[in-house]
Formats: structure tokens, C-alpha cells, sequence
């Protein structure tokens, strides 16, 4: 199978994880998500967690140059010489320029950005009703996309929680954060010929058939 490299841009609670995962199995590539990342490293109790949960905690990004040596060393891993999807990096013009700067040296580049596209109100929405899996960070919504059993993760039973950074003042935190600081993605990767618009606000396997449409 070819190599494809895929960003997948869009506010809190667009959906990228949920789609990045079902990119991730079809075309056999790892899903890399910053805030995965994060996660996991609280989960750990380390350093880098600790202080990353301090900007989460406030709906605020965490610094560029913290979350540029992440990546850099996650795309160095030799599972994503098949390609790879990022799932909330770059959130800034300086990890956008960062992240150009570190594969010029592969001879390729990124082959989409997908900008998954949903109002406010549906982020709020889906948000305040999502749970994720402490164990394997599987991603449900109590309406949308609810667990076959209440609390426990349908692929490895572990609990379900819900994030710190999903109580509504934080989410309209992290929406303003989004607009001042990511947004400007927008232009800057249309102004590159790659971007490519989803229309979010539709169910998951209607998303799911238009990213496809576009990936071919
Ligand atoms: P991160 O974890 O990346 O959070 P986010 O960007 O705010 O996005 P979310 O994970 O909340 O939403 P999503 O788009 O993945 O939606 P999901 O698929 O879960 O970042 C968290 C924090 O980490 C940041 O605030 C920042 O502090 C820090 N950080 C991370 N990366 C950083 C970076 N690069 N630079 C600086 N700081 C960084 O879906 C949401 C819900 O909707 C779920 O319940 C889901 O089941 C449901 N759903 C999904 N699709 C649909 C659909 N089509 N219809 C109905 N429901 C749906
Ligand atoms: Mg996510
Ligand atoms: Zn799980």
C-alpha cells in the first residue's frame, strides 16, 4: 500500500479522533494524537503529563516547543515510514512551520488536510456527552455512540471517564483557543493546495464516507 501523510484540523469535538481511528485501521497507518499523548503521560504520572495538564486543565494549548519535540520524535518511530494520520497537531502556525521543516528531509510531504467542519452548538453537544476509556482511550457518546455496556469499553472493557477539559466553561475555553490559534490553519494550508473541507455535522459513517471520497 502507497504511503499517505494526513492531517485532520477541526474544533474541539469535530470528531477527529473518531475519524482518525477508523483512517487509521482502513489505511493501516498510526493514528498520532497530541492529546492522546498527554493523556497517557498524566496517566504515568510524568513530568511532561503533569505540565501539560495544567494548559488542558484551562482549555489553553500547551507550549509549541513542548508539543513540537513530541511529534517530532513520534514521526522519527518507524511505524509511520507507512504513513501516518495527526490528530490535533498542528494546532499553531509555528508547529504547522515546524512540522514542514521536519519532513522536508523524507521526500514527502502532506498529502491532505482534511478540515472537518461543525458548528458551536454541536461541539457543546457532543462534548458534554462523551466518555473515554481510561485503558485504550476509545472514544463514545452517550447518545451517538453509546458502549454496549454501561461505564465499560466495548474493545477492552475498561472505564469509561469523562475528560476534565469536557465541562461546558472549559469547552468554550478551548473553542476561543481554537479560533485565535488554529483557525489560521485554514489559510494557510488552502494557501498550499491541501486542504480539503468535511462537513462534520452529520453522522459518524456519513463523515466517515466523505473523508473517503476525497482519499480515493
Ligand atoms: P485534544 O485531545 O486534541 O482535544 P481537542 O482538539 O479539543 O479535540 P477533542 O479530542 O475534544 O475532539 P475530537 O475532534 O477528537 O472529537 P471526538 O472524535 O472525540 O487536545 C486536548 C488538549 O491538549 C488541548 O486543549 C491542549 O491543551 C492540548 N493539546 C493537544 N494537542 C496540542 C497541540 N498540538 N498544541 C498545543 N496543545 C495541544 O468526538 C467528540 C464526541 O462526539 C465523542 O463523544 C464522539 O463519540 C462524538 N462524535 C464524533 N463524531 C460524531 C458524529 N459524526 N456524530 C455524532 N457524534 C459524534
Ligand atoms: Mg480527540
Ligand atoms: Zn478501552
Amino acid at each position: 500500500m502507497h504511503k499517505i501523510n494526513l492531517i485532520l484540523l477541526g474544533p474541539p469535538g469535530a470528531g477527529k479522533g473518531t475519524q482518525a481511528d477508523r483512517i487509521s485501521e482502513i489505511y493501516g497507518i498510526p493514528h498520532i494524537s497530541t492529546g492522546d499523548i498527554f493523556r497517557e503521560n498524566l496517566k504515568k504520572g510524568s513530568e511532561l503529563g503533569l505540565r501539560a495538564k495544567e494548559y488542558m486543565d484551562r482549555g489553553e494549548l500547551v507550549p509549541d516547543e513542548v508539543v513540537i519535540g513530541i511529534v517530532h520524535d513520534r514521526l522519527a518511530e518507524p511505524d509511520c515510514e507507512r504513513g501516518f494520520v495527526l490528530d490535533g497537531f498542528p494546532r499553531t502556525v509555528a508547529q504547522a512551520d515546524a512540522l514542514k521543516e521536519m519532513l522536508a528531509g523524507t521526500g514527502r510531504g502532506i498529502d491532505h488536510v482534511l478540515n472537518i467542519r461543525v458548528p458551536d452548538e454541536v461541539v457543546v453537544e457532543r462534548l458534554t456527552a462523551r466518555r473515554t476509556c481510561r485503558a485504550c482511550g476509545a472514544i463514545y457518546h452517550l447518545v451517538f455512540n453509546p458502549p454496549k455496556e454501561e461505564g465499560r469499553c466495548d474493545s477492552c472493557g475498561g472505564e469509561l471517564y469523562v475528560r476534565d477539559d469536557d465541562r461546558e466553561e472549559t469547552v468554550r475555553a478551548r473553542l476561543e483557543e481554537y479560533e485565535a490559534k488554529t483557525q489560521p490553519l485554514i489559510a494557510y494550508y488552502r494557501g498550499e493546495g491541501l486542504l480539503r473541507d468535511i462537513e462534520g455535522d452529520a453522522d459518524m459513517e456519513a463523515v466517515l464516507a466523505n473523508i473517503r471520497k476525497v482519499l480515493g
